[in-house]
């Protein structure tokens, strides 16, 4: 038998790092080693998530001191704030471990264009070896990398529902609207005044209307694709449920297709692909279905005799916007197949 890889999570008290715990924990090749909590270190786990009662009693550690976490684990998922994360990582990089970060410090090809919408990054040479953790763009890449930076949740959503177009040239580059409405959990689990019950139930609102970070992440993608810049009218809505994005995507082809066409296209693109989902025609994705489980699922429509096409893309924000992909990159780091640990059904109904 196999020894087991032993992981760390570092913020596992958040939710994308509860998620991970949850996944992690039914994984067969890894096991918990390190759980990291500043609010509540030497608490067991599951003192504070009883759902876990059990499952995972490990208790929180306190912050992580870097030599401690690698002596415990020789994968580390960084599931903290921005800026954050590139203060530790590159310690945990010169201690051995690969790392698999959650935030956006390493998923930018480009430094100023992360320094432009974000800070100044602490870790800059560490770029270049950087790979962007989409697997259903990057998968090869990924395999050989020690540093994964796991893509946000709207970009997952957005660039797995126009790829395959921006690949084939069919993107009219300047057209696309990115159309996204996402559950509070996209947040985070601090306390926010905006995403407290009483403001985010029975309402229904748009924010950070062209000023999302997200934005420079869905173009870097959709321009490598499409060998030329592609831009993103990215409009993001806060809706009232817990977990889940739905994208409605809009963009003009460059070539009239027909819907046919299209679903082809599509089918071609993410064949061996596991967890991208082609509705049927007639068929459209629903954030119920996808919720916690790793799949991103799509469906398609032409409109104006084969010049627009309207894609839904549905995720879990929590998972394959987050820790769900985070499994798959680290799988793919480790030689594992793929779908290992990733296999659950989503929640029904
Ligand atoms: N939520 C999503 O849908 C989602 C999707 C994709 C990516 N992400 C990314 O994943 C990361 C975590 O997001 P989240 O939504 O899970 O946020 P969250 O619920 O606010 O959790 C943040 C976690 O980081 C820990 N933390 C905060 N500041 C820290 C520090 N200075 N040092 C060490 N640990 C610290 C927190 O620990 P304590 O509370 O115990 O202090 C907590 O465990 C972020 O970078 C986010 O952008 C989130």
């Amino acid at each position: 038998m196999v020894d087991k890889i032993k992981v760390a999570v570092i913020g596992a008290s958040g939710y994308a790092g509860l998620e991970l715990v949850r996944l992690l924990v039914r994984h067969p090749g890894c096991e918990l080693a390190a759980l990291t909590s500043l609010e509540y270190p030497g608490r067991p786990f599951s003192q504070i998530f009883p759902a876990l009662a059990g499952i995972v009693d490990l208790p929180f550690s306190q912050d992580p001191a870097p030599a401690k976490i690698a002596a415990a684990a020789s994968v580390v998922f960084t599931a903290v704030p921005h800026q954050t994360a590139m203060g530790m990582i590159p310690r945990f990089l010169d201690l051995g471990c690969k790392v698999v970060d959650l935030s956006a410090d390493f998923r930018f090809r480009d430094v100023s264009l992360y320094e432009k919408w974000y800070q100044p990054h602490t870790a800059p040479d560490l770029i270049p070896e950087t790979v962007y953790g989409l697997p259903e763009l990057h998968r090869e890449e990924v395999r050989r990398t020690r540093l994964v930076g796991n893509p946000g949740c709207y970009p997952t959503c957005v660039i797995l529902g126009l790829a395959p177009l921006a690949q084939a040239g069919l993107l009219s580059p300047h057209s696309v609207i990115a159309d996204c409405k996402s559950g509070a959990s996209g947040a985070g689990r601090q306390a926010l005044l905006g995403i407290s019950f009483c403001e985010v139930n029975d309402g229904f609102r748009a924010y950070k209307v062209l000023e999302h970070r997200h934005t420079p992440e869905m173009e870097q993608e959709l321009s490598w694709l499409a060998g030329t810049p592609v831009n993103v009218t990215f409009t993001p809505h806060l809706v009232p449920m817990s977990r889940g994005i739905l994208g409605t995507l809009y963009a003009n082809l460059t070539a009239p297709r027909s819907e046919g066409d299209l679903r082809e296209l599509y089918r071609k693109f993410y064949q061996g692909h596991p967890f991208v989902r082609l509705h049927p025609p007639g068929s459209l994705p629903d954030t119920r279905d996808v919720r916690g489980g790793n799949f991103c699922d799509l469906a398609l429509r032409v409109d104006r005799d084969g010049r627009r096409v309207i894609v839904l893309s549905a995720i879990d924000n929590l998972t394959k916007g987050a820790a769900g992909q985070a499994v798959q990159n680290f799988n793919l780091m480790m030689g594992f197949p793929e779908t290992m640990g990733l296999e659950t059904a989503p929640f029904l109904p």
